[in-house]
């Protein structure tokens, strides 16, 4: 009897907080399945004019062809630039992105990079996350933005030839474009080999604790 009530005195445990609020999860899935159609898409586009001495192979390319691939592209990009813009604005009006992405030390990032190459790091407060985390979710946020903004310069050259101006012009920016999605493709790969080696986080990111 004491226990319990002892136990309603006492803040919430850790594992019962709220990790991602609804907006992150929703907006966090949605930005998912828009990104693995625009990597697809984007594959097959790349190997109608490989800008490199190679090609995607086409089982994992989606499209087809170049003008099927180019549908798919241009429909996934307004789910996630819309998408995007929604979780960059909640992020910033919130506060989210201070209390949790910043600041970012090197030397935090070093210590932590090491202790995870050890099996050392602690996943214990899913609500904090460690140094590395914060540089790689804000760099692939800040690589989403490029890569909008390098695709409108190549999908608008004319329209918005200030745009593409900034970037150095269009081939330039077509090369932006590609390490851009290379960058992304990276984090993704890490990001969910970890998301799998700590399933508690895997859990979080659909059910919000
Ligand atoms: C608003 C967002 C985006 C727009 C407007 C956009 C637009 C474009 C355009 C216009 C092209 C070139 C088509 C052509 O050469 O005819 C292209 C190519 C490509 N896109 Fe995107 N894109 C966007 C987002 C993305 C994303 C998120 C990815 C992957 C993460 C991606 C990956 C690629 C790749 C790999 C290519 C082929 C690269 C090349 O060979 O030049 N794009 N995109
Ligand atoms: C498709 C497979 C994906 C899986 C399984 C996955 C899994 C997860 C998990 C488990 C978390 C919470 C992790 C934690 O507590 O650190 C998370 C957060 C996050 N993911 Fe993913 N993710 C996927 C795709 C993506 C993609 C494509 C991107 C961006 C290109 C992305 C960007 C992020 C970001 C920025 C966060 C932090 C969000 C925040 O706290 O505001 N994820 N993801």
């Amino acid at each position: 009897m004491s226990i319990e009530a002892d136990r309603v005195m006492l803040p919430a445990a850790p594992a019962g907080e709220m990790i991602h609020p609804v907006w992150v999860r929703v907006t966090h899935w949605i930005n998912a399945v828009a990104m693995i159609v625009m990597i697809g898409s984007g594959w097959e586009i790349y190997n109608a004019s490989p800008l490199f001495a190679f090609v995607f192979p086409r089982e994992i390319t989606l499209g087809g062809w170049l003008a099927g691939a180019l549908l798919w592209h241009f429909a996934a990009m307004w789910l996630l630039a819309l998408n995007g813009l929604v979780y960059i604005v909640l992020g910033i009006l919130t506060g989210r992105f201070r209390r949790k992405l910043v600041p970012i030390r090197p030397g935090e990032v070093f210590a932590d990079a090491k202790a995870a190459f050890r099996g050392k790091l602690s996943y214990d407060d899913l609500s904090v996350y460690n140094a590395v985390q914060k540089l790689l979710y804000l760099g692939v946020i800040l690589a989403g933005v490029v890569i909008v903004l390098s695709g409108l310069a190549i999908w608008k050259p004319v329209q918005l030839q200030e745009l593409t101006a900034l970037f150095g012009g269009y081939d330039a920016a077509r090369y932006v474009h590609f390490f851009a999605m290379a960058a992304i493709v990276g984090f993704l790969v890490l990001h969910v080999i970890m998301s799998l080696l700590v399933p508690k986080s895997l859990r979080a990111i659909f059910t919000g604790r």
